[in-house]
Order: structure tokens, then C-alpha cells, then sequence
């Protein structure tokens, strides 16, 4: 590991000279006998620690603090004092200095205020550098997973964007396809061009038909003026056609033929204009299976199928429950203006435990709205909305029991168990843990801790008294 930087400001040289003895050689250290000259320096190169005297003549210990800190707020800052200038010292704590010596000080006093000011930045600089690991590594554009589910969609979404194909994206409500084709789109070529979303299965076929292909003059009733559609609108980027399985059969043949010659023909108009775009489409529906039926056209599904990505539930990927509910909290907390250290455990176990037929946007709105309510430093089970407290039906499929460990099945039931139990002890004693103790036969300190590791609130159980 390098050396800590220091820089040590003072006009008296026996003090600059104290420190360079004190640090010795286990730091690399820069003296400056007046303000202006540590200004210079700070402008220079970075430090670790600014060891400053409060009170020169010229720029004080304040202007070489706030210098320190808008070059890099990391750097620590360490004030010097003499005893009738305390009160300062502690002004400049609350503006973000470190800490401050109170002159004469003891040399050992003085190495370890050093000492622990680098390991602090060394700290802060470590946290920094994980952050930019996990937004790096389990992030595509704003998508979020670590699950070897979700790592392999990264790659497809990433050899998709480089590819300017047509990507068809499949999953479940929720699962994140939108914003699967919005990372396509940033990742591509086309990045700077517009990226225009669709939704199919809004409008009538007709208006469709001009939505997406404009129309001439007069082509309709109402149609006073030429418009171009949204097609011509996406040129040079993307054309997002969400919900492609709603798409009215009529306006479908369009479409097939529009992606086969590369070219539109607005409505009312016979005149082509070329389009360049690549098409993105996405639907939670079974396409194959409905161009058997007749409901979806069988040409234009080929031509949509041409690289297909299919976004896993929630389920199918219960590791990234930390993860995301992590970022939610992260998000939600910022743009309530609130400050969350995290989630206690029984929350993040409630989580896990819930089946999320509503996918990454349930879970999203969950926490979203446990961040508005929570009261507490973290956010807890009980901030959480009520049907993924007490959920029968949360208890997981088949389908998905049989890709867990054995060991985590096991836990799994226990726990859900457990938890149903107990509210259910509570429910019928009122929320007496003395009588609930009783009829589970275990010690009412066991029954505390076992409430407290599956946060259930006795509280909440005992009869509300008329206020
Ligand atoms: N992997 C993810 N990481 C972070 N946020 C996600 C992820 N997946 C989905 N989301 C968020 O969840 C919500 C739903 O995502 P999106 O709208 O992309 O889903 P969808 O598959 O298009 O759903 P639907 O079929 O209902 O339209 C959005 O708020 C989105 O930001
Ligand atoms: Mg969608």
C-alpha cells in the first residue's frame, strides 16, 4: 500500500518540524508555512490529510478546509488550535473537518489522529470502489441482478444492442421489458437517435394504422394535414412496439410488410418513405401459440423472432431480492428525501418468502411504499404492505421449490411455518405472552427472542384500549 499523504500547514517552522518527526517515514509528507501556499498546494495534488493551523495570517485554516475539501471531499482535515480558539475548532468540525488538536499536544496524540483520519479516507475510498463494483457488475443500463438468470439476459441485451437486430423480448407483467429494451437501446450504435415507444393494444386498428405509419392530407375525415408516424419519428434510433401481441390482425399485415421492405407507406398515400430503424417488441404472451390459434399472423412472428430474450420472473431468480430491494430503497429513499440504512432481516425474509406475481414492479412498489411509511433508521417488516405479511398463497410452487437446495426447503417451510404459528398463538391469547408461552410450552424468554426472529409484535395483538 502507498504511503499516506500529508500535508501539514503552519507558520511556526518548530511545529512543521515536529510533525516531520512524529510522521517519520511511514508518511509522505508536504509542509506549507502560510495559507496561500497550502492553497497552491491542495490545487496541485491531492491529499490524504491536511493537518492545518486554525489562525495564519492570509488564507486561515477555514479557506485551506474548504479548499481541501471541493478537491476532493475524501481528503480528511485536521485543525489546530490554541485553547482560546476552540469554539473555531469546533465550527470547523461541523464543516467537515476531522477532528482538531488543542496546542500544545502530545506527539502520539497527534500520529494517531493522523493515523486514523488515513484510515478513514482509505475506508471511504474502499466503499466508493465496491459501489462502482455492484453498479458495474450487476447493472445493465438501469437494470439491476446478480442471479446467473439475470447475468445471462445481460449478455444477450448487450450482443442484441451490438447486433441492430430485431430483438423480441417475452416474460411476465413486470419483469423488467421496457426497460430491457430502453439498455438495448443505450448500449447500441443508436443511442443518440430517438427511442420511441408504442403501446399496441392502445388505439383501435384504424388509428393504430396512422399512429404508427402517418397519413396523407385528407386521407380521413379530420386529417387536415400530412403527419408522419411513428416510425419516421424513431429514424436513425429505436421503435419500442410494447405489448406487440395486441396489435389488430389488419394493422399487423402492415406492419410484416413494412419490416420486409424497409419502407412505410402512410395512409392515404402511395409514395414509400424509407425508414431506418430497429424494431424492438416486446409482449408477456405466447406468440407461437397464438399464431396457431390464427390470433397473431405467422409471417410477421418470424420475422419478429429473430433474436429472442426472455426476462425471467422474480421468482426464478430469488437472489436478486437483496439486491433489488437494496436499489429500490436506495431510489425511493433519495427521492423522498429520507435517509435508510438498509432493511432489518425479518423484512428482507419477507421478502424472499413471497411469490411476487407482480414481479420486479410489485416488489418495486412495495418497498416504495414502506420507505414512505417506515418510522425506524432501517425498514422493517412491518413496513411492508400486509398481503406479503400473512400470504397463503406465498408459500413457493413446486416449479420452484424444485430448483432450491434441499437444506433451503427446509428452512424455507420452517420458517413460514414458525411465523404463521406464532401470529396465529398471538391472535388467540391477545398478545399475552405469558399465556402464549404457556400453550406452546416453552419458556416465555424463548417466546420473546422467537417473536423478535420472525418480527411478530406482541403488541400488535392485545386489544386496542379506548383512548
Ligand atoms: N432488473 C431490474 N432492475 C431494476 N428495476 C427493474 C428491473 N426490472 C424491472 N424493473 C422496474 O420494474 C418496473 C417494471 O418494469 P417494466 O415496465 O420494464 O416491466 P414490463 O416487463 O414492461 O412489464 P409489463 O409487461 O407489465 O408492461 C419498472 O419500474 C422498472 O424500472
Ligand atoms: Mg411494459
Amino acid at each position: 500500500m502507498t504511503r499516506g499523504r500529508v500535508l501539514v500547514v503552519d507558520d511556526k517552522e518548530n511545529m512543521v518540524r515536529l510533525f516531520a518527526k512524529i510522521l517519520g517515514d511511514d508518511y509522505e509528507l508536504c509542509t506549507a508555512a502560510e495559507g496561500g501556499r497550502a492553497l497552491a498546494l491542495i490545487a496541485a495534488q491531492e491529499f490524504d490529510v491536511v493537518v492545518t493551523d486554525l489562525k495564519m495570517p492570509g488564507a486561515d485554516g477555514f479557506a485551506v478546509l474548504r479548499a481541501a475539501k471541493s478537491r476532493s471531499p475524501d481528503t480528511e482535515v485536521i485543525m489546530m488550535t490554541a485553547y482560546a480558539s476552540v469554539q473555531d475548532a469546533v465550527l470547523a468540525m461541523k464543516q467537515g473537518a476531522y477532528d482538531y488538536l488543542q496546542k500544545p499536544f502530545d506527539p502520539d496524540a497527534a500520529l494517531l489522529v493522523v493515523a486514523r483520519a488515513l484510515e478513514r479516507k482509505r475506508l471511504k475510498e474502499q466503499a466508493a470502489s465496491l459501489r462502482q463494483q455492484l453498479h458495474g457488475v450487476y447493472a445493465l443500463h438501469k437494470l439491476v441482478g446478480k442471479s446467473p438468470a439475470m447475468q445471462n439476459v445481460f449478455r444477450l441485451l448487450e450482443q442484441a444492442a451490438a447486433l441492430d437486430i430485431t430483438v423480441l423480448l417475452t416474460g411476465a407483467t413486470g419483469t423488467g421489458k421496457e426497460l430491457a429494451a430502453r439498455a438495448i437501446h443505450h448500449q447500441s450504435s443508436r443511442r443518440n437517435g430517438p427511442f420511441v415507444p408504442v403501446n399496441c393494444g392502445a388505439l383501435p386498428a384504424e388509428l393504430m394504422e396512422s399512429e404508427l405509419f402517418g397519413h396523407a392530407r385528407g386521407a380521413f375525415t379530420g386529417a387536415t394535414q400530412a403527419k408522419a408516424g411513428l416510425f419516421e419519428a424513431a429514424a436513425s434510433g429505436t421503435l419500442f412496439l410494447d405489448e406487440v401481441g395486441e396489435l389488430p390482425l389488419q394493422v399487423q399485415v402492415k406492419l410484416n410488410r413494412a419490416l420486409q421492405e424497409r419502407e412505410v407507406r402512410r395512409v392515404g398515400d402511395n409514395e414509400p418513405v424509407k425508414v431506418n430503424v430497429r424494431l424492438i417488441a416486446a409482449t408477456h404472451r405466447d406468440l407461437k401459440a397464438e399464431t396457431k390459434t390464427g390470433q397473431f399472423r405467422d409471417d410477421l412472428y418470424y420475422r419478429l423472432h429473430v433474436f429472442p430474450v426472455k426476462l425471467p420472473t422474480l421468482l426464478e431468480r430469488r437472489d436478486d431480492i437483496p439486491l433489488l430491494a437494496a436499489h429500490f430503497l436506495e431510489k425511493h429513499a433519495h427521492s423522498f428525501g429520507r435517509t435508510l440504512t438498509g432493511l432489518t432481516p425479518e423484512a428482507l425474509r419477507v421478502l424472499t418468502g413471497y411469490a411476487w406475481p407482480g414481479n420486479v414492479r410489485e416488489l418495486e412498489h412495495a418497498i416504495e411504499r414502506g420507505v414512505a411509511v417506515a418510522s425506524g433508521p432501517q425498514l422493517t417488516a412491518h413496513d411492508l404492505p400486509p398481503e406479503l405479511q400473512d400470504n397463503q398463497e406465498g408459500s413457493l410452487p413446486v416449479e420452484v421449490l424444485v430448483k432450491l437446495p434441499y437444506r433451503e426447503v427446509l428452512t424455507t417451510a420452517r420458517d413460514r411455518v414458525s411465523r404463521d404459528y406464532l401470529v396465529a398463538l398471538l391472535r388467540e391469547f391477545q398478545g399475552n405472552v405469558t399465556h402464549a408461552a404457556a400453550r406452546a410450552g416453552v419458556e416465555r424468554e424463548s417466546l420473546h427472542r422467537l417473536l423478535k426472529r420472525y418480527g411478530v409484535r406482541s403488541d400488535d395483538f392485545k386489544p386496542t384500549s379506548p383512548t
